[in-house]
């Protein structure tokens, strides 16, 4: 049998590998997932595995709460000996954190082929860690799954084009399995005590936005101001939480709660009148859920939801007339890879 091992280490991993883990198994490929351990709170790791039905890990690596260097580094080292003991077939990575770019460095090295999911991306801006892990991760990747055409042409421009596949957003394939759930499952809305459409969902924990305390409290006072317009509910990733803690700050008028489960925040998307994030998953969730969203952040590697008129830059121009966006597909998109996948070992 293929084998496939798998490295997750954080929350949108564990999101976007939830469809994918179903398809590899109902095509009949054995998959080793390897936390790297870079999330390791309940709410931030344990909730997804067990609310979206992902497999147990088999490996908990438990590197986390370090600077790029040694996170990475420590990562590198553990995961190369997994995959010696393991000695999968492929070895498939998602997304653009630390843990992505050690799972393909790692497994280049040991020339393994490495599956990208989620390739191709581009902020255009390299101070962002996310770009460094995702054009890292690109250039060794022998499979690369993009879910936009944009990032397909952004793959071509850097000369990478065999093994590139369009193949949809996996985390439409993950947020039309939760839809339905959330709505018997989660009982937030009512919870917290908020009118359907009245409310405004808010996540902030990028670098760019929190490391730097002057843009930190401009992105403060922009919620601020918004939360005079209506309700805010935020719920704090530990970044942002330990800011709040050691510079004693709460925004005014946002509700500020712990992070959530996925069928719970699917369902204050659902009924959210405005989503107000600087997440990469959050600005396509918005467009799923079709709420209009407001990014805070002064590019997004996301354009089509700019422009289809669901999503604006917080600095940039008024919404474009909306439409729908094609690229992201028909929620599919993880039994096309895990077709591909099986053709390609
Ligand atoms: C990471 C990714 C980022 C992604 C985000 C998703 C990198 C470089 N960054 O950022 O691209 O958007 O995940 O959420 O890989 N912490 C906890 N508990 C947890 C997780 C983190 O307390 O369960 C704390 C850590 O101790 C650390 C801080 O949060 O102090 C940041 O964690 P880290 O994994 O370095 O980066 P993220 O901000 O989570
Ligand atoms: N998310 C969640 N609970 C929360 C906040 C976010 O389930 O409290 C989900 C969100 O719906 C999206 C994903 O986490 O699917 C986005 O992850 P995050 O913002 O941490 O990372 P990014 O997408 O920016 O890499």
């Amino acid at each position: 049998m293929q084998v496939i091992l798998t490295v997750l280490g954080a929350r949108p991993q564990f999101i976007k590998a939830a469809p994918v883990s179903r398809a590899i198994a109902a095509a009949g490929m054995d998959e080793i997932i390897v936390h790297t351990g870079q999330h390791f709170d309940a709410q931030m790791s344990d909730i997804f595995f067990d609310e979206l039905d992902i497999p147990k890990p088999r490996y908990n690596l438990s590197v986390n709460s370090l600077g790029h260097g040694a996170m990475t580094g420590r990562m590198l080292e553990k995961l190369e000996e997994a995959m010696l003991a393991e000695k999968p077939d492929l070895v498939l990575v998602y997304g653009d954190t630390n843990s992505t770019v050690a799972g393909a460095l790692a497994a280049a090295k040991l020339h393994i082929p490495v599956a990208h999911v989620e390739a191709g991306l581009r902020s255009f801006n390299r101070r962002m860690p996310e770009e460094i892990n995702r054009v890292v991760a690109d250039h060794v990747s022998t499979l690369l799954f993009c879910p936009t055409r944009s990032a397909v042409d952004n793959l071509a421009r850097e000369g990478i084009v065999a093994g590139v596949h369009a193949v949809g957003d996996v985390m439409f394939d993950t947020t039309l399995a939760a839809i339905e759930r959330s709505g018997e499952r989660s009982r937030i809305v009512e919870a917290l005590g908020l009118a359907p459409q009245s409310y405004a969902i808010a996540t902030i924990h990028r670098a760019e936005n929190t490391d730097d305390a002057e843009r930190f409290a401009r992105v403060i006072a922009w919620l601020e101001a918004a939360a005079r317009e209506r309700p805010i509910i935020m719920p704090v990733h530990p970044r942002t939480r330990k800011l709040f803690d050691a510079r004693g700050l709460a925004p005014e008028g946002v509700v500020l709660i712990d992070p959530v489960g996925y069928l719970d925040m699917a369902r204050l998307l659902h009924n959210a009148a405005a989503v107000f994030t600087d997440s990469g998953g959050l600005q396509k969730e918005a467009y799923f859920h079709r709420v209009p969203c407001v990014t805070l952040r002064d590019e997004t590697e996301w354009v089509e939801t700019i422009e289809a008129g669901w999503n604006r830059l917080w600095t940039g121009p008024d919404y474009q007339p909306r439409r729908d966006i094609p690229d992201y597909g028909s929620g599919q998109s993880a039994p096309a890879i895990a077709a591909l996948l099986r053709e390609a070992i």
